[in-house]
């Protein structure tokens, strides 16, 4: 469903409960094209995964407004602190008075409880929380692929791995889910860029997300992909080896 007719944003169900908010950018404002997606769980506690940099504030606050209250979003979760991760965390926070940011220790210790208007509820290592019938863990992936407190969360019933600037596809034209080979185009995209970080522990951090089996890899940018997230990542693994 398309949200907003000038900017092209959209918001679609990618699996129960779970949508996926996208915004593309034109070949004219950014080379190639590119897409920022924020993800929003539908419960009894709600979570916005990622808040989209401040560019796009509007827009995803109207995306998020057009499935539930802005003001009942619960959480506002991410996997480190970069702009598009987290850009608009106080004005998430600011329109929703229950709503707590959500983060690695790491990210809490470091960075958030320091700019947020409200402490962060930081989640261990494989720490689990129920947001209603969704439930959610958190996986430390330290500099995998950037930054020191960067995480992935990872939700249990629908096997959906938010798994951030992992599998980055460039362009800014893409289906909300694909099971068509996400693989090539992001690691051309990781090739050309250099954004991962160079951590000697990339291949058994592939493999540790690997471990939760899932289903559907919710990228940052580009489609969401459907099928053995598990294979998937191990390919990643096998790339970065090279
Ligand atoms: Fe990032
Ligand atoms: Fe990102």
């Amino acid at each position: 469903m398309i949200t907003n007719q000038q900017s092209g944003t959209t918001i679609d169900e990618i699996s129960s409960g779970i949508y996926r908010i996208s915004t593309p950018v034109p070949p004219e404002a950014m080379p190639g094209g590119f897409t920022f997606n924020q993800y929003l769980i539908v419960d009894e506690a709600p979570l916005l995964y990622h808040t989209g940099p401040l560019k796009i504030f509007s827009l995803v606050r109207e995306a998020v407004a057009s499935v539930i209250s802005v003001s009942s979003l619960r959480y506002i979760g991410f996997s480190h602190f970069e702009a598009d991760e987290c850009g608009t965390l106080n004005d998430f926070l600011d329109l929703a008075p229950d709503a707590e940011p959500l983060c690695s220790q790491v990210a809490k210790m470091v960075s958030i409880d320091d700019i947020a208007i409200r402490p962060a509820r930081a989640l261990a290592d494989g720490e689990e929380m129920s947001l209603g019938s969704h439930v959610v863990r958190w996986i430390d992936t330290p500099h995998f692929p950037h930054s020191w407190e960067c995480g992935h969360l990872f939700e249990k019933t629908t096997q959906t791995l938010f798994c951030g600037d992992l599998f980055t596809q460039g362009g800014h034209e893409h289906p909300p889910l694909t099971s068509e080979d996400i693989l090539s185009t992001s690691e051309a995209m990781r090739n050309e860029m250099d954004y991962f970080s160079h951590t000697r522990n990339a291949i058994e951090l592939a493999d540790k997300l690997a471990a939760s089996a899932p289903r559907i890899l919710a990228c940052m940018h580009g489609a969401a992909w459907q099928g053995d997230g598990a294979g998937l990542l191990r390919e990643l693994g096998k790339c970065l080896a090279k």
